[in-house]
């Protein structure tokens, strides 16, 4: 199915006061409210986990989607909020997962890879995450620049080049590949799309990528990632 027409968002940051989403709970209100008019019924409620930077614990995140699930009812808006984390992959990831806040229902740990990270450390952790019986779900891998797309030089074996260098799609018909996205698929990784990548909010390379992996079916969840209601206006393209 289309990314846009997936009507759960996966990757949202409406809890109030926990991370850089909404700071007060009336934005949270409507957050949710623009959502449910845009024809969405269930929310998960994605909060950054970064050490140093972001750290509530679980049990606050999930008092927190508690009281604003109450506030919606009250207000007669009719979003389920599912409880769920965004983890950031560095060096202290694995810290935290004798005890993750899945996705809600489902055996899915949201984490985010950013694009200065070794390949190393990324492979030996997500690995890890998997051999724990957990699920990853790659936050917007579009993002991450470890996972863009290269093409194999025609005579140059191993010789890889980037293919989005100027955000526009280069292959012409060339082989494409990427080692860590085969290496994901091989343990099979899910990977959740950002709604705002495929209409450039990001820039041309990232919506390149968006385009690329909507293409090829290589999402199997999509999220708005909103952290506002201004973003959420944004994303849906809501005027
Ligand atoms: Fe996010």
């Amino acid at each position: 199915m289309p990314l846009q027409q997936r009507m759960t968002d996966y990757h949202c940051h409406i809890l109030p006061g926990i991370d850089d989403g909404p700071k007060e709970q009336y934005e949270s209100i409507e957050m949710a409210r623009l959502l449910a008019e845009a024809g969405y019924r269930k929310v998960y409620c994605t909060p950054h986990l970064i050490k140093g930077m972001y750290e509530v614990s679980n049990e606050e995140v999930l008092y927190e989607r508690d009281k604003l699930q109450r506030e919606l009812v009250k207000e007669g808006i009719g979003i389920k909020l599912l409880a769920g984390r965004e983890y950031y992959l560095d060096e202290f990831l694995l810290d935290y997962i004798s005890k993750p806040l899945l996705l809600e229902g489902t055996s899915c740990m949201m984490i985010e890879i950013p694009s200065n990270t070794s390949v190393d450390l990324v492979k030996e952790t997500i690995f890890a995450i998997k051999r724990r019986g957990y699920n990853p779900l790659i936050a917007h891998p579009e993002r991450c620049f470890l996972l863009e797309m290269v093409e194999r030089e025609p005579q140059g074996a191993g010789k890889w080049k980037r293919w989005f260098s100027r955000g526009r799609v280069q292959n012409k018909g060339k082989e494409l590949g990427n080692e860590l996205l085969f290496y994901f698929k091989q343990l099979e990784c899910q990977f959740q799309g950002n709604l705002g990548s495929l209409n450039g909010q990001y820039g041309g390379r990232v919506k390149a990528s968006a385009l690329y992996f909507e293409k090829t079916g290589v999402y199997t969840h999509a999220g708005t990632d909103a952290h506002s209601a201004d973003a959420v206006k944004d994303i849906l393209w809501i005027r």
